[in-house]
């Protein structure tokens, strides 16, 4: 593929503690929407993830006392050369993830972001002083209290964000002096790659990162291994809550899945605005966003204006090739998917939903979907859909919409709109998610905020300051005979 031949000597190396290598195999990474190859990869064996863990627990002493300074350089010589290389970096992640290049440009500019952002909390991280005297017995005496890095850390990515959620696991680690290993999806490894290529390009010391495209089999032993006594997943549920029960006492932060929900009250006064968002951010990236919209609750008073409202949204979605910049709405990462979100959709009709509009799919490209009052134990309303499925529900009072919204295994975001600030104030206070959005969708996320679910949508939060704090603990220093 023609963007990406400087990015793909073949087969495109990993890296092991630092250093490009060969592997033992190769991955072919093809194109979701065409199937044409885009790349192969080189896959290390286990003599070379040994080499890598090792080098991670070697160094692990040495990087955190590296100066703030050498990581914030670091950081911001990546966030530089990913801005410096965006259009490519884009169409690479077109090419290994399939989403409409409008998402994957957007996708970049935050990674710049996350990666600056990283640099800036990497200079500001400091320690507090607390006086100790307090209380007798403590006459004299001053705790200083810094972070310091849990550990090396295992940091294992989904294909939805190839780049901009390898960004979330990489930039906080090395902020804190944490060396990491990533283990990207096995269906996106390339912007991973990239990313190596920018981070063996700083003075980071050896062993301080590697990028293993290793197959998902292999993360079960990464997951035991003593020397990585941190674990960073992001991805299903299923995968997630299993990796966590085979290590329990490790450190984990856990991004699962979500069925997000919109809630659009009776007082939100521009119903075009909502159902646009709505229809936008039900369908970006096919769906495929842990924060996609997937439950819309809408009052009463409002739901047949506003629903025609989102169905002409809807509807006006161009769907299509994902290189094409007019396109919004691209295929889903593979044909097994495409075919669940199929079957799903029928499965909901079956048992009594209303299809608006859409249903089926043309190959792996499913078409964007409305439906209304799909029963609440269908999987397209209970479970996480992850493809480009809308799911209407319409309620009487605020008080219901709310009950929905926490009624649901998951709880990662969600979006109200409402201009009532008692709602709005109720809304973050009652709602079971980790993050409330008031006027727009559940959708939204910047990178420096805190980023992250309760009950099955897992718990850690990523949000470079958040995470950082994640990845570190406290330790004191009491210091005796001082004079306060
Ligand atoms: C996710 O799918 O969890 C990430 C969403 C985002 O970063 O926007």
């Amino acid at each position: 593929m023609h963007a990406m031949d400087a990015y793909t000597p073949t087969p495109r190396p990993c890296w092991i503690a630092g250093q490009p290598e060969q592997g033992v195999d190769v991955l072919t990474v093809t194109h979701p929407f065409d199937d044409s190859e885009v790349a192969s990869v080189a896959v290390p064996g286990p003599e070379q993830i040994e080499r890598a863990v090792a080098a991670a627990a070697a160094v692990a002493r040495e990087f955190r006392s590296t100066p703030a300074h050498v990581r914030a350089a670091a950081l911001e010589h990546v966030s530089r050369g990913l801005a410096a290389q965006a259009e490519e970096l884009a169409e690479l992640i077109t090419a290994e993830n399939g989403k409409p290049l409008r998402w994957a440009e957007i996708e970049v500019r935050r990674a710049v972001s996350t990666f600056r952002f990283a640099a800036e909390e990497a200079r500001r991280s400091d320690g507090v002083l607390q006086r100790l005297d307090t209380e007798p017995g403590g006459e004299g005496r001053i705790a200083l209290v810094r972070r310091f890095p849990k550990g090396p850390v295992l940091g294992i990515s989904p294909f939805n964000f190839p780049l901009n959620l390898v960004a979330h696991k990489v930039a906080p680690a090395i902020a804190v002096g944490a060396p990491i290993l990533i283990k990207p999806a096995p269906r996106t490894p390339l912007s991973a790659l990239v990313l190596g290529d920018l981070l063996a390009e700083t003075d980071l010391p050896a062993g301080a990162f590697s990028v293993l495209p290793v197959g998902n089999e292999a993360t079960a032993a990464l997951v035991r291994d003593p020397r990585l006594p941190v674990v960073s997943f992001t991805g299903s549920g299923p995968v997630g809550w299993s990796l966590m029960d085979a290590a329990p006492r490790k450190h984990f932060v856990l991004e699962l899945g979500g069925n997000a929900a919109a809630v659009v009250c009776a007082d939100w006064p521009d119903l075009e605005f909502a159902a646009k968002r709505i229809a936008t951010f039900g369908n970006y990236q096919a769906g495929q966003s842990c924060i996609a919209v997937q439950r819309v609750l809408v009052d009463r008073s409002v739901a047949d204006e506003f629903i025609g409202k989102l169905v002409d949204a809807v509807r006006a979605l161009r769907d299509g090739d994902p290189h094409d910049p007019d396109v919004e709405v691209g295929p889903v990462v593979d044909t097994a998917a495409a075919e669940r979100i199929v079957q799903w959709i029928d499965e909901a009709t079956a048992q009594g939903a209303k299809l608006l509009v859409g249903g089926g799919r043309e190959g792996r490209n499913v078409r964007p979907t409305v439906l209304q009052d799909v029963p609440k134990d269908s999987k397209a309303w209970a479970e996480e859909i992850f493809g480009p499925v809308l799911a209407v529900s319409v309620v009487d009072s605020v008080d219901e919409a709310f009950d929905q919204v926490n009624e649901s295994a998951y709880g990662l975001q969600a979006g109200v709109f409402t201009k009532d600030l008692q709602v709005a104030s109720r809304a973050g206070a009652e709602l079971e998610v980790g993050g409330v959005v008031i006027g727009d969708v559940p959708s939204f996320r910047a990178d420096q905020m805190p980023y992250g679910g309760v009950k099955g949508s897992g718990f850690g939060r990523e949000g470079v300051r958040s995470a950082m704090a994640d990845l570190s603990e406290e330790r004191i220093t009491v210091l005796t005979n001082v004079s306060l």
